[in-house]
């Protein structure tokens, strides 16, 4: 529609002829049918129908015409009226329509699609058994304690009562580094965690309750030893502690950490250069063909090593031993690991696969507490 015929309608209300009235209809028509949304729709309403939209314009003019030209003209003009309102509601049902459709494909959840993974990563059983063990002996009034991993020969050996040429070195398979401490003292890895009670003696003045969880490293690899591993160490000073002292919180902390009370245990005499007297700890068991339960049946287990502090090690510490006494424990975390939970073989503990850590692995959420049956 060429723009000057809107402009001479608009302008010359006086004077549109029938086929003007048909040219704005399907101006009108035009517009509409191209709208593309409500708000243009409804400007398109106000221009043509609107107080001083271009069909009322033409409408409030009647009044100047003949009576002829009322009768077509105006009832012209009306039907282009009632056209034009009917296409806009025509059209509004139809973008209304279209907005919807839009607003739902835009809004669409797809519920077929997986939630969200579960995560991959799992507490691995030694951290897990650890903090067990820790929690039972938190319970217990023990607070930890820690030592490097790169151990000076004293702590590691001569302070525990294992002096140079001693025997007991060659059992322990030790890791030597190269070069020594400020004082001439060779280096080696850690080949237990017994180095932090000698720490926590020079360190901290009696009554003493602490452990010490923590890797420990000996140069041997097979079937049932790995290079790394882990203990804990335990280790009670105070006055006329004795060793029922020692039994009766070996036994709380079995039952609690197998989670049974009154778990047969007993005290095998053993050898230790730290301690004197010197035990083995078993516990009662049963060792069926495929499985192992604890505290039931004729069977033992050994479990952890302990004795009363030699009292060379007492006065290795500046501590007199006619004052203080003490009791002393060790056990190995992954053995622990593996009978509370059922893990075969050792050398998995540290191979990283994925597969065996959501296997055995545990929830980060599953914290544990000291709990007793
Ligand atoms: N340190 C010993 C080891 O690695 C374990 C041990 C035994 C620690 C007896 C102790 C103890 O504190 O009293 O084999």
């Amino acid at each position: 529609m060429p723009p000057f015929l809107m402009t001479n309608l608009y302008f010359c209300p006086i004077q549109p002829r029938m086929d003007e009235v048909d040219a704005l209809q399907a101006e009108a028509q035009n517009a509409i049918n191209n709208a593309d949304s409500l708000k243009s729709l409804d400007d398109l309403r106000v221009a043509y129908l609107g107080k001083k939209g271009k069909i009322t314009e033409q409408l409030k003019t009647m009044g100047q015409r003949s009576p002829e030209e009322r009768k077509t003209l105006g009832a012209a003009l009306n039907k282009t009226k009632q056209a034009i309102t009917a296409a806009i509601e025509t059209k509004q049902q139809a973008l209304e329509l279209e907005e919807t459709n839009a607003r739902l494909a835009d809004e669409t959840i797809d519920i077929s699609l997986p939630v969200r993974q579960e995560p991959r990563g799992a507490i691995h059983p030694i951290t897990q058994v650890i903090d067990e063990i820790t929690a039972i002996f938190a319970d217990f009034g023990f607070t930890v304690a820690e030592g490097p991993e790169i151990e000076d020969d004293f702590h590691n050996f001569t302070a525990l009562n294992i002096p140079p040429e001693h025997p007991a070195r060659q059992m322990h398979d030790t890791f030597y580094m190269q070069g020594t401490d400020e004082k001439g003292d060779p280096l080696v890895l850690r080949t237990h965690t017994s180095p932090v009670q000698i720490r926590s003696m020079l360190k901290d003045k009696p009554p003493l309750r602490v452990i010490a969880p923590g890797a420990t490293y000996r140069c041997d690899s097979d079937m049932t030893h790995t290079p790394m591993f882990h203990q804990v160490e335990g280790l009670v000073i105070g006055k006329d502690i004795h060793m029922g002292h020692l039994k009766g919180v070996l036994q709380d902390f079995v039952d609690a950490f197998f989670g049974k009370s009154g778990i047969p245990m007993r005290f095998r005499p053993s050898f230790f250069p730290f301690t004197e007297p010197s035990a083995e700890v078993d516990i009662g068991c049963q060792k069926g063909k495929d499985a192992l339960v604890i505290g039931e049946g004729d069977d033992w287990l050994e479990v952890l090593g302990c004795g009363m502090v030699h009292p060379n090690v007492l006065r290795n510490c500046d501590l007199d031993p006619d004052e203080w006494q003490g009791f002393a424990f060790g056990m190995g975390v992954e053995r622990l690991a593996m009978l509370k939970y059922n893990i075969p073989d050792l050398r998995t503990f540290f191979e990283s696969d994925i597969r065996w850590l959501q296997h055995y692995g545990f929830s980060a959420l599953n914290i544990p507490g000291a709990v007793t049956e």
